[in-house]
C-alpha cells in the first residue's frame, strides 16, 4: 500500500486557542463594527484573516535570530540577507523595508508620477493605493478566465498579453513599468506561468519598459510552475525562481509571506540608476540602507526562511493543506474559485449568499456569517475591498465578490482545515435564510477594508 502523504516537519512548540460561545462572538462583532480586523485576536478560534506574518518560523530561523548583527550600518545580518537574496534571484542591489508595501512607496516614490499608468495584473490593494495616492492609474490586464471562478484553468493569474500590448500602444509615453504580481492573491492565489512571464518580458523589451514582480509568494508560484507547466517538472524549485527573476528588472518584496517571517520586507533590483533613485527614499521613510527598517536578527530570519522555502518539501506541504480544505469544500458542493489558490481559498460569495443584493456586500456578509458560526476569521476581498472608483466615488461592483480563507504557514493542522470546512458547510445549509447584507456606516477614502464601520443592513 502506498503510503499517504505527510508533513515535511514536526512540531517543537505550540500556541493555545480559545473557541467562544455564539453568544460572545455576536456581542464582540457589534462592538468590533461588524469589521473583522476591528476584532482582538483572543477572540477568534482559527485566524484566517491573512497569510502575511502569521507563519510559524522554523528551528533554523529562530537559530539565525540570535546571531543578528545589531549595528547601525553595515550590520553583517544585511550582508547576509543580500547574498542570499542576490544567489536566488541573481538581482545585485537590495534595499530592506519593514514590509511589501514600504517597498512599493520606496520605489514608487522614485518611479510612479501623477498622470502615469501602471498595467499589471490584478494589483494588490496596497500597490493599487501607493499608485493611485500619486494620481496615476492601475491598469488591470489580468487574463479573463480569473474572473469564472469555477472555471479550471491553471494559470488563472496571467496577464492577458493582448490587453498589456493595448494598454503599450495606447499609453506608452505614460508608463512608468510593467507589474506582475506572482502569485495574483486578489485573482484568489492563482500563480502566473513561466511562459507567461517571458512573453510579458518581450513586450516590454518591445517598447524598452521594465518590468517588476510583486513577489509575496514567489516561491508558491514556482511551485505552481513546476506542478503544473509543461518541461518543468524536473526542474528544482531554485532553478524556477532563477529563471523567473532573470525576466524582471526588479521584485518588491512582502517577506511576510514566502520569507516566512512576521515582519520584514525588500527591493532588490538589477539596475543601478533604480537602486540610486530608491535610496533617497528609504533614508527619510525607512531607515538608512542596511536595515531599512528590519532588524538584523529579523533579517537573518529572513534570509534562513527565504532559503527553505524555495525547497520543494516545504511548499508541497503547505500547498497540500490548502487543496485539502479545497477536496472538503468540493464534498459539499460550496462554490471557490478554481483550482484552489496556493495560499487561500477564495469562497466565491455571490454564488452562496445569492439572495443578498451586491449593494449589501455578499462576501462582506459570509466573512461575518463563519465568524458568528464557529470564530473562524477570514477576510473579504471583495467590493469593500475595491475601494470606490477615484473619480466617480462609486462603489467598484465590477470584480468578484470573494471571502479569502488564507491559510498561515506552518501553523494549522488538517484536523483545522475540518473544522474550517464544517462551519462553512452549516453557513452555506442556511444560505437561502441570509437574505440581507451590511450598509456601511463610516469608511476611510483609501483602502476602507480595513478601518470600516458596518451595521446589518435594514437595521436603524
Ligand atoms: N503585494 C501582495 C501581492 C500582497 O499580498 C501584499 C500583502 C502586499 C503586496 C503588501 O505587503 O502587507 O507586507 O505590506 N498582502 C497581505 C494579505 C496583507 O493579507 O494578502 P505588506
Amino acid at each position: 500500500m502506498e503510503l499517504p502523504f505527510a508533513e515535511s516537519w514536526k512540531i517543537k512548540m505550540v500556541e493555545p486557542i480559545r473557541k467562544s460561545t455564539r453568544q460572545e462572538r455576536q456581542q464582540w462583532l457589534e462592538e468590533a463594527d461588524y469589521n473583522v480586523f476591528q476584532l482582538r485576536a483572543d477572540q477568534v478560534y482559527i485566524d484566517l484573516l491573512t497569510d502575511s506574518g502569521t507563519g510559524a518560523m522554523s528551528d533554523r530561523q529562530w537559530a539565525a535570530m540570535m546571531t543578528g548583527d545589531e549595528s547601525y550600518a553595515g550590520a553583517r545580518s544585511f550582508f547576509r540577507l543580500k547574498d542570499t537574496i542576490s544567489r536566488l534571484t541573481g538581482f545585485e542591489y537590495v534595499i530592506p523595508t519593514h514590509q511589501g508595501r514600504a517597498a512599493e512607496n520606496v520605489l514608487f516614490s522614485h518611479l510612479v508620477k501623477e498622470g502615469d499608468i501602471v498595467p499589471g495584473n490584478s494589483h494588490f490593494d496596497t500597490t493599487k493605493g501607493h499608485i493611485e495616492s500619486r494620481r496615476a492609474t492601475a491598469l488591470d490586464c489580468t487574463v479573463d478566465e480569473a474572473r469564472d471562478t469555477q472555471l479550471e484553468v491553471p494559470f488563472k493569474g496571467n496577464v492577458d498579453v493582448a490587453k498589456l500590448e493595448k494598454a503599450l500602444e495606447q499609453y506608452h509615453d505614460r508608463i512608468p513599468f510593467i507589474i506582475v504580481t506572482i502569485t495574483n492573491n486578489t485573482a484568489g492565489g492563482q500563480p502566473v506561468s513561466l511562459e507567461n512571464l517571458r512573453q510579458v518580458r518581450r513586450v516590454a523589451d518591445k517598447w524598452g519598459k521594465r518590468v517588476i514582480f510583486d513577489s509575496a509568494r514567489f516561491a508558491e508560484n514556482a511551485y505552481f510552475i513546476k506542478t503544473r507547466e509543461e518541461g518543468q517538472q524536473d526542474r528544482t524549485i531554485k532553478d524556477i525562481v532563477r529563471e523567473i527573476f532573470s525576466l524582471a528588472d526588479a521584485m518588491t518584496m512582502s517577506a511576510k509571506k514566502d520569507g516566512i517571517v512576521n515582519m520584514g520586507g525588500f527591493i532588490a533590483t538589477r539596475h543601478e540608476d533604480w537602486y540610486e533613485g530608491a535610496k533617497r527614499f528609504c533614508i527619510p521613510f525607512e531607515g538608512y540602507l542596511t536595515y531599512g527598517g528590519m532588524n538584523g536578527r529579523d533579517m537573518d530570519a529572513l534570509a534562513v526562511g527565504l532559503d527553505e522555502n524555495t525547497e520543494f518539501d516545504n511548499l508541497q506541504t503547505r500547498i497540500h493543506q490548502v487543496e485539502y480544505l479545497a477536496k472538503r469544500l468540493d464534498e459539499f458542493g460550496i462554490p471557490y474559485q478554481r483550482p484552489a489558490g496556493g495560499h487561500a481559498i477564495f469562497v466565491d460569495a455571490s454564488k452562496v449568499l445569492t439572495h443578498v443584493p451586491k449593494e449589501e456586500f455578499p462576501a462582506q456578509t459570509l466573512t461575518v456569517e463563519l465568524y458568528l458560526e464557529a470564530g473562524i476569521r477570514g477576510c473579504e476581498i471583495g467590493y469593500i475591498l475595491a475601494d470606490r472608483d477615484p473619480v466617480t466615488r462609486e462603489n467598484r461592483f465590477g470584480g468578484l465578490d470573494l471571502l479569502r480563507l488564507a491559510i498561515p504557514r506552518r501553523v494549522y493542522t488538517d484536523n483545522h482545515m475540518d473544522v474550517i470546512a464544517v462551519a462553512l458547510k452549516n453557513v452555506y445549509d442556511r444560505r437561502e435564510s441570509i437574505t440581507r447584507g451590511v450598509k456601511i456606516i463610516w469608511e476611510a477614502e483609501l483602502m476602507r477594508h480595513f478601518t470600516v464601520k458596518l451595521r446589518p443592513a435594514g437595521e436603524e
